[in-house]
């Protein structure tokens, strides 16, 4: 079976497969650790495994890169990437830090290498609020996720939030509608969202939550309706299995589906594809995620 193959060449290579949530069941299943985008972050920084195989997308492996140098991180597939990391160039921040000299910039960490290098403190959507909030600046820059940045800006009336670029959205997060909020309501369930959804879908759920966050909180209540990308029911389901977890299964992100079983065995064998980060670029957005991750506790 590919299992076997895999649990064979991870331990033959001293290597650990890290997983986030939305990614294919089957892959979820053969992962040392599944989880939400920082807590995949900090896994990769304490990991003392020699080779990590990331199984999600490019900027979660770069991140994983920058924070734990010396070992070999790898990203099976070298297309998997994210339409909203790209939307924002670093350019772009530039530019809007000319505009707004007294602003701080945060950037999601769905953002590339580039652009992180620009920034003064990187979040993901479970620290969003509380990253904001530990600026003493009032002024804000926050990109590339304008929903997120709406989320925030309710979060913390206190500072003026400027969404760089003013209209960034994820493809995926943004098929959600009213009406899947409501079909989640009339079939009796709680409905938690994720914070890249449409202002109006956060409103009207009853949680808007990171992935991460949506398992701390499933607690909550018996029967869901989430609305994030399918494979986080699937993980849902695995945690809590005498919960219901409804999903629209057509909303898929194609980036982050695109990881299979096979992929991840060639990824062992061939130690393709290897993450490499310029060291000077590496340096400046390590200091804007290494700030975030201080955070912590
Ligand atoms: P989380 O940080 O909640 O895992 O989200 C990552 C992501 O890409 C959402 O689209
Ligand atoms: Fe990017 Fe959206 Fe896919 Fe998350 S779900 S990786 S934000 S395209």
């Amino acid at each position: 079976m590919i299992q076997d193959e895999i649990q064979r060449l991870k331990e033959d290579q001293g290597a650990v497969i890290l997983a986030h949530n939305y990614q294919r069941p089957e892959v979820q299943e053969i992962a040392d650790f599944v989880g939400d985008s920082l807590e995949l972050a900090i896994k990769a920084k304490e990991a003392t495994a020699d080779v990590l195989i990331f199984c999600g997308v490019e900027f979660m492996a770069e991140t994983a890169k920058i924070l734990n140098p010396s070992r070999k991180v790898i990203l099976p597939v070298k297309e998997a990437g994210c339409p909203l990391a790209d939307c924002l160039t670093p350019e772009m921040v530039r530019e809007a830090k000319a505009r707004y000299p007294e602003a701080a910039v945060v950037l999601y960490v769905n953002s590339t290498v580039e652009s992180k290098a620009e920034a003064d403190i990187t979040c993901t959507s479970a620290n969003a609020v509380e990253v904001v909030r530990s600026l003493s600046e009032t002024q804000v820059l926050f990109g590339p996720d304008a929903n997120l940045a709406h989320y925030v800006a309710a979060q913390v009336p206190e500072k003026e939030i400027i969404p760089l670029p003013a209209d960034g959205h994820c493809p995926v997060h943004q098929e959600y509608t009213l009406a899947d909020v409501e079909a989640g309501h009339a079939r009796g369930d709680a409905v938690v969202c994720h914070p890249e959804c449409d202002p109006a879908v956060q409103e009207a759920s009853d949680l808007v939550a990171s992935t991460g966050g949506m398992v701390r909180q499933a607690h909550l209540h018996k029967d869901w309706t989430v609305l994030t990308e399918e494979g986080m029911a699937y993980r849902l389901g695995r945690l809590f299995p005498d919960r219901t977890f409804h999903a629209v299964e057509e909303v898929v992100c194609e980036d982050m589906k695109r990881t299979t079983l096979g992929d991840v065995r060639r990824a062992l064998e061939t130690g393709e594809y290897e993450v490499t980060i310029d060291e000077a670029i590496a340096g400046r957005a390590r200091k804007a995620i290494e700030r975030m991750i201080a955070l912590r506790g």
